[in-house]
């Protein structure tokens, strides 16, 4: 029997892996995406011209700075990045008496930090506290004033979890916040699937090269056979029954992949796919209702002026 150095990232992704890749489709979850390279990559979707929800949430943003920091004291972003578009609730919270924090909190270390002292140096009234770290796993109490934070879940992120994962989000989050605090929740909107798919699948091929660095992220983490980039293409596609977009890595040739050190493999047969991440869209009225059975209250749903993407802001009860 052998042993190895347990590096903690290693090890969760083998647990991801464990977990699905060996089930029928195969699933790796959507957070491996985001090395430096693939934070970088998804930088440049944002920009692109079929990637409209960055440009619509921005402009909600804008419009509701001064309604979404209402009086937080303390503002925790989950999956911060490169915090772009919540510069305009700091520029709110900044102006504020009482040494206000921002705590972004990511798993791209990197991009994280960066992000950090740049906002530290832009910001010098304000406390800047990064934490790495997994968005889904808070252990909270958060911090700051209980009553007196505004959590921010941006981007359509909670749309990469299924129906479960969501549920068991809304409950960890419910379970470090306290009442009075805030939440304000980003989510895409059903919508014309052609514009839905353009949107996963740009011209550039930039979202494509995001789906396939994620196999560059597991083979140079976790010792591998068979898993090659050449094997295997970009898709984007609508599954209309789910309300989600889907993206996938789908074979081109008949592949048979091992992972030691997980003592298993498996093999996909040519047109066979790995699913790298569901992006569910949302009819306003169902998600609230979903939030308010986890215990916030809505206090406004607004949207960009094309209807093409949501903001909730709820509070604890
Ligand atoms: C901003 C993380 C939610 O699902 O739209 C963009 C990620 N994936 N293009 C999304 C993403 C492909 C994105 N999130």
């Amino acid at each position: 029997m052998t042993t190895r150095a347990a590096d903690p990232h290693t090890a969760a992704l083998e647990s991801d892996l464990r977990e699905g890749f060996f089930r029928d489709p195969p699933t790796v979850p959507p957070r491996w995406f985001y090395d430096e390279k693939g934070s970088l990559l998804f930088d440049r979707i944002t920009r692109l011209a079929e990637y409209y929800p960055t440009r619509a949430e921005a402009e909600i943003l804008r419009a509701r700075a001064a309604d979404i920091v209402g009086a937080a004291g303390t503002v925790v972003e989950l999956g911060a990045g490169t915090c772009e578009k919540t510069r305009v609730l700091l520029d709110v919270l900044a102006a504020r008496a009482g040494a206000p924090r921002f705590v972004p909190v990511d798993i791209s270390t990197e991009m994280l930090l960066d992000t950090a002292r740049a906002l530290a140096a832009e910001y010098p009234g304000l406390r800047v506290e990064p934490v790495v770290g997994d968005l889904t796993a808070l252990d909270g109490p958060l911090p700051g004033e209980p009553g007196g934070r505004l959590v921010l879940f941006l981007g359509g992120t909670v749309g990469n979890f299924d129906e479960a994962q969501r549920a068991g989000f809304l409950t960890m989050l419910r379970g470090v916040m306290d009442p009075g605090d805030r939440l304000a929740l980003g989510f895409d909107l059903v919508k014309d699937p052609g514009r839905l798919v353009a949107a996963y699948d740009d011209a550039a091929g930039v979202t494509a090269e995001f789906n396939l660095n994620m196999l560059d992220v597991i083979t140079r983490t976790v010792p591998s056979t068979g898993l090659d980039r050449r094997d295997f293409r970009h898709e984007a596609v609508w599954n209309a029954g789910e309300s989600r977009i889907e993206m996938w890595l789908r074979a081109v040739r008949d592949v048979r992949i091992d992972f030691p050190t997980l003592g298993r493999g498996r093999t996909l047969a040519a047109g066979e796919g790995i699913r790298t991440e569901i992006a569910r869209k949302f009819e306003p009225g169902a998600l609230v209702d979903e939030l308010a059975g986890h215990g916030f209250l809505g206090r406004a749903v607004w949207t960009d002026g094309a209807g093409d993407f949501g903001l909730a802001l709820v509070v604890v009860d």
